[in-house]
């Protein structure tokens, strides 16, 4: 089936500056809109988006596309749940096509594992609010002060104590099961077939920000081990890669400006419950730089709320590299008592909560605290503390953070800060090491290569930026001006596919090579011609093709000694070039 008309559609009726702006904060800079790129990690923006030509690219990663390219990278989908999710977003229809178990392509298993996923979450929540047989969730969800609210918003729920709950739920539905367990639900044994993995727990299902399902979590009624048990990697869930709840909590991180992250399930809906709408919890895992880079999109400072245990502490220290190369700034709280965030606000409420967020300490003084608490005496411990440090210092791109820190950290351990430079400087050294920035400014560079592209690209500019005049050249040889062989590649898909049917970027789809799109994007997101020099352009670019072609044509004379011809081309050479003086 051809969706191009479908995609023309939703691409007339959305715009890309809204789509992306739900998930990356883009900013106005001349034509175009700039953010943080969310496909890779940096700190100052590459990332470009073109309201006018409807299409993102980043100058970092290499990465871009259109609404469609965007929606299927971010969410993880494929090519039709993005036409899906598009279409409905923008109220346009598509046509039906044929959804039975049977029918689908391999190509379709993500979107199939969505819907089996959301099936299954159907099931665990009806188990929980509506069966006999789910009353030990409901015992325990009170027991737990979540209200019906909270069950429903989250869409919790509850696994049977039983082999087959699930998988005969699933039998009935027609699923087929081995699919089922590509998404992580059920699992085969050689023996007796298929067998439920979430047995006799509540269930928490996990959302993309899409809100679809792509992981369950579920917990144990009683102190049996493992205390929770979690989807396995599929295609659909990444370990470390999602953070629960942001799907309904980004847009209030956005007007707030900052998050919360805590570590655990239940953490995050007591706090949900007593009205802190911009909390995010890391599931178990040690805070990752894919959650962190997630999370940066919407917020500009975090607050880590982790159990007051060793183990959560040791967590807290883990981030600190995390924030530091995001460039996100973060402030640790610590609950006192040994509660953990979900414990502390059951028993004090949201007022004593709120005074003690105003507690939390910037991370590094927490790092400081922490290493100077477990320092040894003596000079020893003092190498030791420098020798822990130093990396973070090195980590530091930031000339003022860095003295601002090194400030800190000499104040606090009272070491000379001299003495921290000299030994900054020495590590430095050895570890030479290009940042992220002259990485961007060199592929910026490679790609705009004035030398080696310079003329090459500015005539793929004028024609992508002015294709009303590409029959201007369609009967030259405009090839002789072109001496890279992509971009002649993409000029001819130009002329082919002119005039356009829809948006000029469909003509994307006929590149086959990454590079050549790249290319066409970037002719397309850079700064064109203005208007009143666009004519005068066209005049200079036929000229070329024309002079070249007589250099051409006198070298070819002059091998075939050909005196007669050579003068002749001469002569209209020189006739040329004061014609371009005149003009
Ligand atoms: P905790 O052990 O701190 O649990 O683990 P919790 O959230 O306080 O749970 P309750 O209050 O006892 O019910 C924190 C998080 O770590 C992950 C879970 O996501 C949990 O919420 N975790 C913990 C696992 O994934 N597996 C485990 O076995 C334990
Ligand atoms: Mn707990």
């Amino acid at each position: 089936m051809d969706f191009s008309d479908k995609k023309e559609e939703i691409r007339r009726a959305a715009d890309i500056v809204q789509v992306i702006g739900q998930y990356v904060q883009l900013k106005k800079q001349g034509q175009n809109y700039i953010g943080l790129c969310p496909f890779h990690s940096e700190k100052t923006p590459s990332f470009t988006v073109s309201q006018e030509k409807q299409i993102y690219h980043c100058f970092g990663c290499g990465r871009g596309g259109d609404i469609f390219n965007f929606w299927m990278e971010y969410h993880n989908l494929t090519f039709p749940q993005a036409l899906k999710d598009l279409a409905r977003q923008y109220n346009v229809s598509l046509p039906e096509y044929n959804n039975s178990p049977g029918n689908r392509k391999k190509s379709d298993l993500i979107e199939f594992l969505f819907e089996i996923n959301e099936l299954a979450g159907r099931y665990f929540h009806d188990v929980l609010i509506k069966r006999p047989v789910g009353k030990p969730g409901r015992d325990y969800f009170s027991e737990r002060k979540l209200s019906q609210d909270t069950i429903s918003k989250f869409r919790l729920g509850y696994a049977v104590n039983s082999w087959d709950g699930l998988v005969t739920f699933l039998e009935r539905k027609d699923i087929p099961l081995d699919k089922a367990a590509k998404a992580g639900l059920i699992v085969s044994n050689t023996t007796n077939g298929y067998y439920d993995r979430f047995r006799g727990r509540i269930i928490f299902p996990i959302f993309n920000l899409n809100h679809q399902i792509i992981g369950f979590g579920g917990r144990v009624l009683d102190n049996s081990l493992p205390k929770y048990l979690n989807s396995p990697d599929t295609p659909l869930y990444h370990k470390g890669r999602y953070l629960y709840g942001l799907d309904s909590a980004y847009k209030d991180v956005r007007t707030k400006g900052f998050s919360i992250i805590v570590e655990g399930y239940m953490d995050l809906l007591a706090l949900r419950q007593h009205g802190v709408t911009n909390v995010v919890a890391t599931l178990g895992t040690a805070l990752t730089s894919d959650q962190v880079r997630r999370l940066k999109s919407y917020a500009k400072k975090v607050i880590v709320l982790f159990d007051s245990d060793d183990a959560g502490k040791q967590a807290a220290l883990k981030s600190f590299p995390l924030f530091l190369n995001e460039d996100l700034s973060a402030k640790v709280l610590v609950l006192p008592g040994g509660e953990d965030p979900d414990s502390f606000i059951n028993k004090y409420g949201i007022t004593k909560f709120d005074e003690l967020l105003g507690n939390s300490i910037p991370i590094f003084d927490f790092y400081l605290d922490q290493a100077l608490a477990n320092e040894e005496p003596g000079v020893d411990g003092r190498i030791r503390l420098i020798k822990d440090v130093l990396p973070i210092f090195m980590e530091l791109e930031d000339r003022t953070a860095k003295f601002l820190y090194i400030h800190l950290f000499s104040e606090k351990t009272g070491i000379d800060e001299g003495e921290i430079w000299e030994e900054l400087r020495l590590d430095e050294r050895k570890l030479k090491k290009g940042s992220g920035l002259n990485e961007f400014k060199d592929r910026l560079v490679s790609v705009l290569d004035t030398k080696k592209y310079g003329s090459d690209l500015q005539f793929l500019k004028l024609l992508a930026h002015y294709p009303e005049k590409i029959d201007n050249f369609r009967d030259q040889q405009w090839e002789l001006i072109v001496s890279d062989k992509n971009i002649v590649k993409i000029i001819k898909v130009l002329m082919e596919k002119f005039p356009f049917k829809g948006s000029l970027y469909e003509v994307e789809e006929f590149l086959d090579d990454p590079i050549t799109r790249e290319q066409l994007r970037v002719a397309l997101i850079s700064n064109p011609y203005d208007k009143d020099i666009v004519d005068q352009a066209v005049g200079e670019f036929l000229n070329k093709i024309s002079k070249m072609r007589i250099s051409q044509s006198i070298s070819r004379a002059r091998a075939e000694g050909n005196i007669e011809a050579i003068n002749h081309l001469i002569k209209e050479k020189q006739g040329l070039d004061l014609r371009n003086k005149r003009n």
